[in-house]
């Protein structure tokens, strides 16, 4: 990634780092929040998603439709969810767990559950892009 859209990543990167009382200095502290990615974030429940590893774009587009549809239901059924790329940085763990065809691959996980309005790290805002800065008008 380069340009605006690493700059972007690192603008969440740094807010939650902030939020979690953790300096831009402090690697362990990074790195525990990093983990947070592989303890699902202490939701109960992950989704994990996957599709035949010689799929290519389209279809990744019509995962990740599914994806948003499931985050919107789930968050119209009052349940809290956190879509996560990290959870596809291990393959072989969870096709020992879960059954995940062996010629697919994990394309990302999915933590819900219930949100838990007392943990800090769920008071985490992601900052937005301005709409001018991701797409263009004519008339
Ligand atoms: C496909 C996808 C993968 C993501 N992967 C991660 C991840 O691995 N770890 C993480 O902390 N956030 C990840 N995010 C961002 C979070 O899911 C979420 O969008 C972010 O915490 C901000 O929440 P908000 O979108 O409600 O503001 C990912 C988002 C998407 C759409």
């Amino acid at each position: 990634m380069e340009g605006p859209y690493i700059d972007r990543r690192r603008a969440c990167g740094f807010g939650y780092y902030e939020t979690m009382g953790v300096t831009r200095e402090d690697k362990e502290g990074r790195l525990g929040i990093a983990r947070k990615n592989f303890e699902f974030f202490d939701a109960p429940h992950v989704a994990f998603f996957s599709m035949p590893s010689n799929f290519v774009f389209p279809q990744a587009v019509d995962m990740g439709i599914l994806l948003g549809s499931m985050m919107l239901v789930m968050v119209e059924k009052g349940l809290g969810c956190i879509a996560q790329g990290s959870l596809a940085g291990y393959q072989e763990p969870v096709k020992e767990i879960a059954y995940i065809p062996e010629d697919n691959e994990i394309l990302f996980g999915l933590s819900f559950g219930f949100i838990d309005h007392d943990a800090h790290i769920n008071t985490v805002r992601m900052p937005r892009a301005d709409l001018d800065d991701i797409a263009s008008f004519t008339s």
